[in-house]
């Protein structure tokens, strides 16, 4: 029998998705795995772990959990990488940039992790792309429209947004672009359009319902192994609405996966 690992974790970010995979290292969720410290933007006050600033976190540990944004992901995925601590991460649309992409995929020697975040059927997904690929695959996400509202989009949109009675389609185009224009709110497309091993394969659109008490995610792929249909519909975190309470539980479980401390689904 091989010996348990242990893998030393810290988190960047301690928002709605940072606060519960914190407690959820430290409570013991994630067999191998023990908290170093938090890397925050802003003075942690009652945190179950010392704030790390960057440096510190490369010193001390052995993976770095990135639950803080795009931009905190474009700051720091390459130094972390370079410096061999091995990468999860949330915010998967940044890599919607192929140039940004192509550099995480020639840094190392760290590893770049991606979670499934809010969304289920990857695995199969992944698993036809590479038996021959897809002849079309969408993603419909509705969400509710106040988390649709965008700094790109003219006073009328947004109005019109706010205002709506019933479901508006706000935008359809490539995962790539939806996943630059709604950077907090379309990992989903991104995870798809990962998982297919194609951004351009796939179309995103994006619907505002004031009905939509839950985030649904409607993914539909035909191709050479078969047809799929997918439909998640997840309750917002509490703590923002532009997240599904279900992320930080599919950080700690790709958390588990990486450790590889005990077997299991994978
Ligand atoms: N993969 C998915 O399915 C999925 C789903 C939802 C959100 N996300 C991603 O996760 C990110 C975080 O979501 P959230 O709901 O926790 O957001 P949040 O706003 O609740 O928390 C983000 C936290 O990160 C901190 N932060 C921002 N920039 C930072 C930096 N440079 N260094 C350190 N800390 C920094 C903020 O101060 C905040 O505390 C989102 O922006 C999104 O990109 C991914």
């Amino acid at each position: 029998m091989k010996s348990a690992r242990t893998c030393r974790v810290g988190v960047i970010g301690y928002g709605a998705i940072g606060v519960p995979v914190v407690a959820g290292i430290t409570t013991g969720r994630v067999t191998g795995a023990v908290l170093e410290g938090i890397i925050s933007r802003s003075p942690l006050r009652s945190a179950p772990a010392k704030q790390l600033d960057l440096t510190e976190a490369l010193e001390c540990c052995d993976l770095l959990v990135e639950c803080a944004g795009q931009e905190a992901l474009v700051e720091h995925a390459e130094v972390v990488l370079r410096a061999g601590v091995d990468l999860l991460v949330t915010s998967i649309g940044a890599l919607a940039d192929r140039e940004f992409s192509k550099q995480l995929n020639a840094a190392g020697p760290g590893r770049l992790f991606l979670t499934s975040g809010a969304v289920g059927g990857l695995d199969l997904l992944s698993s036809g792309a590479r038996a021959g690929g897809y002849d079309r695959v969408t993603i419909t996400t509705t969400k509710l429209p106040g988390s649709l509202v965008q700094p790109w989009m003219n006073e009328a949109l947004v109005e019109e947004i706010r205002n709506v009675r019933g479901p508006l389609d706000v935008y359809e185009g490539s995962a790539a672009e939806a996943a630059l224009l709604f950077p907090k709110s379309l990992n989903a497309g991104a995870a798809v359009a990962i998982a297919v091993n194609n951004w351009d394969a796939v179309t995103v659109r994006v619907r505002a319902d004031p009905a939509a008490e839950l985030t649904s995610h409607v993914i539909e792929a035909s191709g050479t192994i078969g047809e799929y249909r997918f439909e998640i519909r997840n309750k917002p975190s509490e703590d923002n609405p532009r997240t599904s309470g279900v992320v930080p539980f599919a950080v700690l479980r790709s958390l588990e996966s990486i450790i590889g401390g005990r077997g299991g689904l994978i």
